[in-house]
């Protein structure tokens, strides 16, 4: 017997969250690792594993997007990046960089379909979680195709400061749009002004009511003609009663509404009337629609990466162990970009 086998750990998703998600709904695990593959498998050692708010969503026991809610007893369903450690497919080599939902844990067997083969020439093999990646996916079609932006227009987007949202700001920008991005607190405020290069950012913290932030917004910007929202809750209360005529409104997520607010019964709709007066649309849009369009995403999106005109920040959390107090982080908002943890 292997007196120190390589040890396969795994989170295990044990207990449902009612409020904020926690270390306190997982447990660590570990095994043996087993190098058995059957023929078309590959083993993939992880280097990124990915936090994202879905996750939340989807411990939530009322219907979403996702028939069922995560299974409790089950490793945490998450994106990774990892190395190719050993094959039995034809198409992948040990070394082989690749991305894929293998979930929370330091090895996983695969099919090697269910997987794409990374190019660390092109890129950081890290952005294959981030600007190159879902987050990147859902800005540029959220943007492109719910969101529609003409040079000129205003577009305003929450949560800007973070993965979806400071990319949705910048191809916002791209199309020649004046953007306001709203972030928690005024450091993240200034990063958008001085390294992202908004027009202008406001932080929602420092505005009493939703009345307040929306004079703010409106003297800024004269009013919205796209709202990219991240957020939800009285962020975009601030929103509705200042758009302009056939505005868009792109429902991309509410996280102020994922810790337990999902859960609870649900408000009214109570300032939809503005979308009467002004002919506006509300459309949600999940990433997972594009899947099939992610190389026309990369065809655009990778040379921008290439030549530094995207800035794609990534806060790096170092250790296996840190999985879910990063996914925690999300909920308590001091990253700016991308939240990977690196094994
Ligand atoms: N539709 C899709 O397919 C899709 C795909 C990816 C992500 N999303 C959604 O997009 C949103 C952003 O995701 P992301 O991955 O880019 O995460 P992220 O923005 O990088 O991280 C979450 C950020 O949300 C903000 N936040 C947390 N709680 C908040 C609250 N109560 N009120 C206001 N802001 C709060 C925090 O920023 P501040 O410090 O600025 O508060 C935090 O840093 C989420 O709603 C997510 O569910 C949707």
């Amino acid at each position: 017997m292997n007196p120190n086998p390589v040890l396969h750990q795994k989170w295990i998703y044990r207990r449902r969250p009612t409020s904020i998600v926690g270390p306190e709904h997982y447990e660590l695990t570990s095994s043996p690792l087993s190098m058995d593959l059957s023929d078309g498998e590959v083993l993939v050692e992880a280097r990124y594993l990915s936090v994202d708010p879905y996750m939340r969503i989807n411990q939530s026991l009322k219907p979403t997007y996702n028939a069922d809610p995560h299974p409790l007893n089950a490793v945490q369903n998450a994106g990774m990046v990892g190395r190719v450690i050993a094959s039995s497919a034809s198409t992948l080599a040990p070394g082989d960089w690749v991305e894929g939902m293998l979930g929370w844990q330091s090895h996983a067997r695969c099919h090697h379909s269910v997987v794409r083969k990374l190019d660390p020439e092109l890129a950081p093999v890290s952005t294959a979680l981030g600007v190159l990646g879902m987050p990147g996916r859902t800005a540029w079609f959220g943007l492109t195709e719910a969101g529609r932006p003409h040079a000129g227009e205003v577009v305003v987007v929450s949560g800007a400061a973070g993965a979806v949202g400071s990319l949705v700001a910048q191809f916002a920008k791209k199309h020649g749009a004046r953007v306001l991005g709203i972030a928690g607190g005024a450091a993240k405020c200034h990063w958008l002004l001085d390294t992202v290069g908004l027009d202008w950012a406001l932080d929602y913290k420092a505005y009493a009511s939703a009345q307040q932030l929306s004079d703010a917004i409106r003297e800024r910007t004269g009013g919205v003609d796209v709202y990219f929202d991240n957020v939800g809750g009285w962020i975009s209360d601030a929103i509705f009663p200042i758009i302009h005529r056939r505005a868009r409104i792109i429902i991309c997520g509410t996280i102020s509404q994922y810790s337990g607010g999902l859960d609870e019964s649900e408000l009214g709709p109570r300032f939809l009337h503005h979308m009467l007066y002004q002919r506006a649309t509300i459309q949600g849009m999940l990433a997972r629609d594009y899947l099939h369009r992610m190389d026309e995403m990369l065809r655009i999106v990778g040379p921008w990466v290439q030549r530094g005109e995207i800035v794609f920040e990534e806060t790096v959390v170092r250790g296996f162990d840190q999985l879910p107090l990063a996914l925690n982080s999300l909920f308590t908002g001091d990253h700016r970009g991308k939240v990977l943890v690196e094994v």
